[in-house]
């Protein structure tokens, strides 16, 4: 299926025929393919009469031998999974792996967003990736999700998207718009020995969202206006994700920090600051040595951390 796809990635015609002969199979076996990827990958397939079948757009595949050459940590390059970090959780539980491993994926169909939300991950657009990575001591907790959202930042600034930006605790925007997310997972005794699955999703060359996503949202490919080489985008963050793991590991958030703020889009904003029904207002002042928010609010100086709280700027911002 997958060699049917990575045929028809060029976004071009291609006839029954000629397919068939690229694969060894019958021309209504290539139909009887066509009909199954469309279904399982919900991708758009455009047949013309005469001149064959082509993609809607074309697709940019992961490259796994190139990945497995050039990646500094061993992975598995998945077709299709529920989730990264879930396939991430179900080898720590089985095998108890200590090193570092990589999985990624071309779709999820249960991709896992922050507080409980579904992360849309269509097939061959974006990235989808998580790191299982043991926790050697307990201090590279504090402040290891602005850590991973801060090396999704360096990653595209250095593919010069200059105006990616963060958003307290690890979102990753471009103007007002999400371009991607963090999700940690941790598994084991924070203050003994752990391991956290560090989910990352980057929007890379989607589209369209099929009202799938109910934020602003963008991608590398609508603000640069070409298809991106997804395995060179991800061997770019792969980099920096380890780098940035490697300063937290020495010097813990605090190396971090000031970078970290100096790339925060709302500092010295006012935002009201929400946990369900619980809203706090006050203008941001940073964050301290272990990744919480600091708020100026009326009563004086307030920090947050928790997975579970949103941010957003105060419309008298
Ligand atoms: C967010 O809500 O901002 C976090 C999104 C994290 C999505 C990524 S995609 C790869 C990994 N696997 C998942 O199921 N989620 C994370």
């Amino acid at each position: 299926m997958s060699d049917l796809l990575r045929l028809l990635s060029d976004g071009r015609f291609h006839s029954g025929e000629s397919l068939g002969r690229s694969l060894g199979v019958t021309r209504s076996a290539v139909w009887k393919q066509l009909q199954q990827m469309e279904e399982r990958y919900a991708i758009a397939l455009h047949k013309v009469q005469g001149r064959g079948y082509k993609l809607s757009s074309p697709l940019s595949l992961l490259d796994e031998a190139r990945l497995r050459q050039a990646c500094a940590v061993p992975l598995d390059v998945l077709d299709s999974v529920d989730s990264t970090n879930a396939e991430a959780l179900r080898c720590l539980s089985v095998s108890g792996e200590v090193a570092p491993r990589l999985f990624v994926a071309e779709q999820q169909s249960a991709g896992r967003g922050r507080r409980g939300r579904h992360w849309h991950s269509p097939y061959g657009e974006n990235l989808y990736l998580s790191l299982l990575f043991p926790v050697e001591h307990s201090l590279m907790l504090d402040g290891l999700s602005l850590c991973v959202g801060l090396a999704v930042q360096c990653a595209l600034v250095e593919m010069g998207f200059v105006d990616a930006r963060l958003k307290w605790p690890n979102d990753v925007l471009v103007g007002d718009a999400k371009i991607a997310g963090v999700l940690l997972e941790l598994v084991g005794d924070p203050a003994d020995r752990c391991h956290v699955v560090i989910g990352v999703g980057v929007n890379v060359n989607m589209l369209q969202d099929e009202n799938r996503i109910d934020q602003d949202w963008t991608s590398m490919r609508r603000i640069q206006g070409g298809l991106l080489d997804r395995t060179e985008v991800l061997l770019v963050l792969i980099d920096q994700l380890l780098r940035q793991l490697d300063v937290i590991a020495e010097t813990g958030f605090a190396g971090i920090r000031q970078r970290w703020e100096q790339a925060h889009a709302w500092q010295g904003r006012r935002v009201r600051l929400s946990a369900g029904n619980q809203a706090v207002d006050g203008v941001v002042l940073g964050v301290d040595g272990r990744g919480a928010l600091r708020l100026q609010c009326d009563e004086g100086e307030r920090c947050f951390s928790g997975g579970e709280l949103s941010l957003r700027l105060s419309d008298d911002s």
